[in-house]
């Protein structure tokens, strides 16, 4: 049979019964997709594989166990033969066909009158593939195609609302990672590409904004420190007032949402207001930033925790030794004073800082020296955010650390090779 010959439809088999010959593991596959589908089954098989057993000791079917009688195909919609013995097989389709029953034939797909494609569902799309007559690359190209909507390769947004009204809106706080496309989780991506909304922030992976549909809308509410021309409170409106038209929001963040990102706060609003949220978890700065310079932020025989902060005032809380690494976020305009807080808590004035500004972008840059030297190198430099700044021994791990910051104490290993090639360095 040509693959032009068949014609493609979808049967709506909820609660209209259908008839299963055989009841061996073929029969068992096919009888799952049946009582998926709500369809009133009955296997007739004299004996019935454990699968099959165990589906009718639960009850979701009917199992004779006795041999096929051609009045088994009275009266039922579909017809699904699989018993192994062709000759049988041949004989229930002859029946289904004389009552214009349409029946799948599992031991003759030539002469079968219909053919069992290949599935998978993502979200609420059913894909279906034949694949001329081989089942498996049927099943390698619908994997493919599941694959690539799972990862939001595909595009699986809706168009026209289903059902009698409108869907619900929802949000989802999509933690986008530091800038890299390739750092946002498949989750994210996914719901990315489900979005009629996109509320965006100024860091983040925002080259995805670009491969949006063109009725996509995307609301940018980025902030720099210090400046939010888009205050929170107004984020936080325009979240719930798409969502509750009906609109499908993502709340596009750079690194992860709740991670110094008021992610927290924006979900807790969206709840009081009865806007369903989902956050999904992105690949934070605090962490990614300094990998991106080779640095990481523990590291056996240098430090065996770390903190995240944002600027001087939290810095009397941790722990003021060079083996507990010091993140900083937003703290590029408090750096001198976060650095003398840190001194005068009793960190060495030779302690390595590293900054990393506009990490995994094309401008990222490595600034390396110590509690002593940094705010006057950054300010030479003219340092800005977005940065994330680490201070603690792990720098001396860093591939853009100087000589003399490395010692015999660490690294069994040799450090990762900076991911991009276009990073400058200052050390003092
Ligand atoms: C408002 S905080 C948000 C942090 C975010 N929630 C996270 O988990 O990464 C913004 C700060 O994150 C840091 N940051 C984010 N992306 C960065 C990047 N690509 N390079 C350097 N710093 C970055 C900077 O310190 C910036 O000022």
């Amino acid at each position: 049979m040509a693959i032009q010959d068949i014609y493609p439809t979808a049967l709506r088999l909820l609660g209209r019964p259908v008839l299963v010959v055989g009841a061996g593991p073929v029969a068992a596959r096919r009888t799952k997709g049946l009582l998926d589908a709500g369809a009133r089954v009955t296997v007739v098989a004299p004996v019935a594989c454990p699968a099959l057993t165990e589906l009718a000791d639960a009850g979701l079917l009917n199992w004779e166990p006795r041999p096929y009688r051609p009045a088994d195909v009275d009266g039922v919609w579909f017809v699904q033969t699989a018993t192994g013995d062709a000759a049988v097989d041949a004989r229930v389709s002859a029946d289904a066909e004389a009552q214009r029953i349409w029946c799948v034939n599992a031991s003759d797909h030539e002469a079968s009158a219909a053919w069992t494609p290949a599935v998978a569902v993502v979200d609420d799309v059913k894909i279906a593939v034949n694949a001329g007559g081989d089942p498996r690359r049927a099943m390698a190209l619908r994997d493919a195609v599941a694959t690539a909507l799972a990862t939001g390769d595909l595009p699986l947004r809706r168009h026209r609302l289903s059902g009698t009204g409108a869907t619900p809106g929802s949000v989802a706080l999509v933690g986008g990672g530091p800038g890299d496309t390739g750092l946002i989780t498949v989750r994210g991506r996914r719901l990315l590409g489900q979005a009629d909304v996109v509320v965006a922030d100024r860091l983040g992976p925002r080259e995805l904004l670009a491969e949006l549909a063109p009725d996509v809308r995307v609301v940018e509410v980025g902030k720099t420190p210090g400046h939010h021309p888009v205050p929170q409170s107004e984020i936080n409106r325009i979240l719930v007032e798409e969502a509750l038209q009906g609109h499908r929001v993502v709340r596009l963040k750079g690194g992860d949402p709740y991670v110094l990102g008021r992610g927290g706060e924006e979900a807790e609003f969206c709840r009081q207001h009865g806007v369903e949220v989902e956050v999904v978890s992105g690949v934070t700065s605090a962490i990614s930033v300094p990998a991106a310079a080779g640095i990481p932020v523990t590291h056996r025989g240098l430090a065996k925790g770390f903190s995240v902060v944002t600027g001087h005032e939290e810095l009397a809380e941790v722990p003021a030794r060079a083996d507990h690494t010091v993140i900083l976020l937003m703290g590029v305009g408090q750096l001198r004073d976060s650095a003398a807080s840190l001194a005068r808590a009793g960190l060495p004035l030779q302690t390595p800082v590293g900054i990393v500004e506009n990490g995994y972008l094309p401008n990222q840059r490595v600034t390396i020296g110590t509690l002593g030297t940094i705010a006057d190198q950054a300010e030479a430099a003219g340092v800005a955010n977005p940065a994330v700044i680490v201070i603690g021994d792990v720098v001396r791990v860093s591939p853009f650390a100087p000589s003399h910051f490395k010692t015999a104490d660490y690294s069994t290993t040799s450090p990762n090779a900076p991911r991009t090639t276009k990073t400058r360095v200052l050390t003092p």
